[in-house]
């Protein structure tokens, strides 16, 4: 550890080199991405330890060409666990393909059944649940004329929804959204020893609940997403889970509970931070609540919560100009694609009035998103709600807003709203 090291939010350690220029770019990543849609070609980034892609047009080729550039490398974690924190991750589940590394054939197979149970009746089925979700987190704080958004409502919402969805029992809820979070932090921040091997110990905790879930879903199957994975694995009627069966069939869930509600907790927290950083857009949408879904899109375009994965060359390519041999790390940028000024108008304006669509904050092609309905219908939800019960809604002066220093969930640390 670097002697400037300290302790920051959530346990994590900041100034650690060589994560403090990582956690400077990951915090305002906007400049850099300028920077490198200004250059020749593509721009190797040594913080990303990859070549990054943030111009829309060359964004948009790689995701086009995914026998050209493979996903394998999507989530590689920019933190390798301890050996201490890896002992106790042995003793959890996983480890296997998922969705969002799978290519090819394999891809598909794991993707299938995550689209059927993610079709638009199945969001539908949901919503009525989400609704009265919303309404009751906002009833508990709408007396008290201040709120911390994320704790209260943000980090809340979409672990319920997701965990109805994939059909998970309301009391391992929790307990499952936690570990999603710790999980995260493991992968992704340098935490101390101590701090790892329980974030571990979290992370097997939620694999457990996972693996209880499956099993359950295995005899005694319902309309839920829990049910299709178990199903794409294991045809009815058959014997099982095998062990590898189970450990493939936590990889899948905890991958798709990871995406479903980090993501959308972090969306809903920009969104909210950007539209009360802008009261006048703030009012226009509380006067005229029919363009909230065109305001979730803007926030989607201007502050994407999923700023970019990776990709890694399968042969030689060029891209950009630039001459990429096989095996070549890239950081497909969406959020730089969104602030593109060949692709948006005055990007870097914050502008509820512009006509949605065009941006890849869900990404594209074969790996784009099959949980967007759902994220923007809970988005939906939210802004409905909030601006018809708190129209005065504003961010508290006390507490300046700090954004998370992470390109997968890019949102603040804390939201203190008042009203
Ligand atoms: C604001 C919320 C969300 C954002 C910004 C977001 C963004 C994205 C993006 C950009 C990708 C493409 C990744 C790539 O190309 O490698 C993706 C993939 C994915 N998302 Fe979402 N997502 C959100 C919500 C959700 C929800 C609610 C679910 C599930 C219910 C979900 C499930 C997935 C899955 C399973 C994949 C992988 C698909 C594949 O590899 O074929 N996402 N998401």
């Amino acid at each position: 550890m670097s002697a400037t090291a300290t302790t920051g939010p959530e346990g994590v350690l900041v100034g650690r080199e060589p994560y403090g220029r990582l956690d400077e770019l990951q915090r305002d990543p906007y400049p850099h991405y300028a920077r490198a849609r200004h250059s020749d070609g593509l721009t190797h980034v040594a913080e990303l330890d990859a070549w990054l892609v943030a111009r829309d047009t060359d964004v948009r080729e790689v995701l086009r060409r995914p026998e050209d550039f493979s996903s394998a490398n999507a989530l590689r974690p920019d933190v390798l666990p301890s050996p201490a924190a890896l002992a106790v991750l042995g003793r959890g589940f996983g480890g296997r393909p998922v969705v969002v590394t799978a290519d090819g054939v394999l891809h598909l197979r794991l993707r299938t059944p995550i689209v059927r149970g993610l079709s638009p009746a199945r969001v539908e089925a949901v919503l009525p649940y989400a609704a009265e979700r919303a309404a009751a987190l906002v009833d508990a704080f709408v007396e008290d004329g201040a709120v911390e958004f994320m704790a209260a409502y943000a980090r809340r919402l979409p672990g319920e929804v997701m965990g109805r969805i994939v059909g998970l029992d309301p009391a391992d809820v929790p307990a499952v959204v936690h570990g999603g979070h710790r999980a995260e932090e493991l992968l992704f921040r340098p935490l101390e020893e101590a701090e790892q091997v329980a974030a571990a110990e979290d992370v097997v905790a939620m694999q457990h609940l996972l693996d209880r879930c499956a099993r359950q879903r295995h005899t005694d199957p319902r309309e839920d997403l829990c049910s299709e994975l178990v199903a794409s694995v294991l045809p009815p009627g058959s014997d099982g889970p095998t062990l590898e069966q189970r450990h493939e069939l936590v990889a899948h869930l905890q991958n798709l509970l990871l995406a479903g509600h980090l993501t959308t907790t972090a969306l809903l927290g920009t969104t909210v931070l950007h539209l009360l950083r802008h009261p006048a857009q703030w009012e226009l949408l509380c006067a005229e609540p029919e363009r909230i879904p065109a305001a979730v899109d803007e926030a989607a375009r201007y502050d994407s919560a999923l700023q970019g994965f990776r990709r890694v060359t399968t042969r030689p390519v060029t891209l950009a100009g630039t001459e990429l041999p096989a095996g070549a790390a890239l950081f497909v940028a969406f959020g730089g694609a969104n602030r593109d000024p060949e692709r948006h108008q005055r990007p870097d304006a914050f502008d509820i009035t512009r006509s949605p669509g065009g941006h890849l904050a869900f990404g594209l092609g074969v790996h784009g998103c099959p949980g967007s309905l759902l994220a923007r219908e809970q988005l939906r939800l939210t802004l409905e709600e909030l601006t018809r019960r708190l129209p005065g809604l504003r961010l508290a002066e006390d507490d300046p807003v700090t954004m998370r220093p992470t390109m997968i969930h890019r949102s603040p640390y804390r939201l203190r709203l008042a009203w």
